[in-house]
């Protein structure tokens, strides 16, 4: 198990309503995990937390058998675990490939830049052409794929999306749920997606649907 939540609180402020009201799970490596539920029912808030963003307002979160209090968060951030914004939050004036250096130069990377990051962004299928692109030129599904490489940046063992085909069609929203299948089943990563969609569910080993800040069921998906 690479992730566990024991008994997890949170809420925005003192005497505000808990968002979270005691969760408890475990996530393993080599699976894909939806999790679903209303809109406002804390999904975005759950994954916040999860990535070390903000700090439980009481219970437990161990990476790998350790609580997160003790790791380095910006550490953990960087190589642990790997969070993908539903708006992105690329720098659309900078080419797709500087989007991958700027974070290379931040994780401390050793080695050429452009080769790395033209491997990543090749990874999840950009076209060579493409790379030097300014971000704001690419399509959305491209803009997904170049905020997914910007992810696997650090090699987490972690991946979490929010809503990362809510924009998306069909065929956009197949060839991003392979990817993430991909990194799954052929690299053995974690990887937590918040959907809305039944259609991405499918992809998913186990579904989680939360309610009121607690996880209501969790399911095998039908896939
Ligand atoms: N910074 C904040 N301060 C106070 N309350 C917040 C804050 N962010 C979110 N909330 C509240 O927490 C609750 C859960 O919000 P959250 O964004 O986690 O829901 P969600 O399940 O992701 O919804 P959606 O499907 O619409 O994205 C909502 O009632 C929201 O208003
Ligand atoms: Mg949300």
């Amino acid at each position: 198990m690479i992730l566990k939540l024991d008994n997890v609180y949170y809420r925005y402020a003192k005497n505000a309503p808990y968002i979270l009201n005691g969760i408890s799970h475990e996530f393993e490596r080599g699976k894909l995990y939806a999790i679903m539920g209303g809109s406002g029912s804390g999904k975005t808030t759950f994954i916040s937390i999860i990535a070390a963003l903000d700090k439980p307002t009481s219970g437990r979160i161990f990476f790998d058998g350790t609580d997160i209090i003790t790791l380095n968060s910006d550490e953990y951030r960087a190589k642990k675990i790997s969070i993908i914004f539903q708006n992105y939050n690329l720098l659309y004036n900078y080419t797709a490939l500087d989007n991958i250096t700027t974070v290379l130069d931040i994780i401390g990377f050793k080695g050429n830049y452009n080769a790395k990051a033209s491997e990543l962004l090749s990874d999840v299928k950009i076209p060579k052409e493409k790379h030097r692109y300014p971000v704001h030129n690419l399509s959305g599904g491209e803009q997904q794929r170049v905020a997914i490489a910007r992810a696997l940046t650090g090699d987490p063992d972690i991946i979490i999306a929010d809503e990362p085909t809510g924009n998306l069609d069909k065929i956009n929203q197949e060839n991003i749920m392979e990817i993430f299948r991909d990194l799954a089943k052929n690299r053995g990563k974690c990887v937590i997606i918040v959907t809305h969609s039944d259609y991405v569910g499918e992809y998913a080993d186990e579904i989680l649907y939360i309610s009121d800040g607690k996880i209501v069921t969790s399911s095998d998906s039908a896939f």
